[in-house]
């Protein structure tokens, strides 16, 4: 295991005190390692540029893909609106890179509704989604005007949250604009792909 990879282990191991804190709400509900892992690979490489995640929560997915935007010189746009939640994301991604973080990620603390209705020429070639399930195929349709051709798209949770997911894996699976696979990690992650 490379060594953003164990410090990311590292803080898994500390999220049960993150939690206990209590400035939190429910959960952190962090990726799985595995899945944080082929995204990672994914973006080395396919030498992806531009990312956005939606739903960062306080980082534990925002660590493998600034690991895999650091290496192809790319840079991720990490939406969380939760407030604590971005200054527990923040302290996670310096333990992790340092202050180098920042050239690789811009942190919006921001709902993805209010950031994709702002101007911008910027097109995107990979796409992770861990927000509310019921918003993963509404938010793609919005995104999709600023996708490039080949982009990623990776949902998280589409067999933990099998049902909220259906529509949005009906969407991918059935619509030839696409490309759609499941990778079988705990909590099921849908790998699509713009053809
Ligand atoms: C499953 S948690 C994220 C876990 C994180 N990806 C990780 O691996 O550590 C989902 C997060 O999405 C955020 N969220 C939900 N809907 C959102 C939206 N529309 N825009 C921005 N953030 C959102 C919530 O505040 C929550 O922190």
């Amino acid at each position: 295991m490379n060594q953003v990879f164990q410090k990311i282990n590292v803080l898994y191991k500390k999220s049960d005190q993150l939690l206990a804190s209590g400035h939190f709400g429910e959960g952190l509900w962090p990726v799985d390692m595995e899945s944080g892992q082929m995204m990672n690979w994914l973006i080395r490489f396919f030498s992806l540029k531009r990312g956005v995640e939606v739903g960062a929560g306080v980082g534990y997915s925002t660590g493998f893909l600034v690991s895999g935007f650091l290496v192809t010189g790319g840079k991720l746009v990490s939406l969380e609106y939760f407030l604590p939640k971005v200054e527990q994301l923040e302290m996670h991604l310096k333990a992790l890179f340092g202050t180098e973080y920042g050239q690789s990620v811009q942190i919006v603390p921001s709902s993805f509704e209010r950031w994709i209705v702002q101007p911008g020429a910027e097109k995107y070639d990979f796409v992770f989604f861990d927000q509310r399930k019921g918003d993963y195929l509404p938010h793609l349709k919005m995104l999709m005007p600023k996708l490039k051709k080949g982009a990623f798209i990776c949902a998280d949770n589409v067999l933990s949250h099998r049902d909220e997911c259906q529509d949005y894996l009906n969407f991918v699976r059935g619509d030839k604009r696409f490309e759609s696979v499941r990778f079988e990690s705990e909590q099921g992650m849908e790998l699509s792909r713009l053809r």
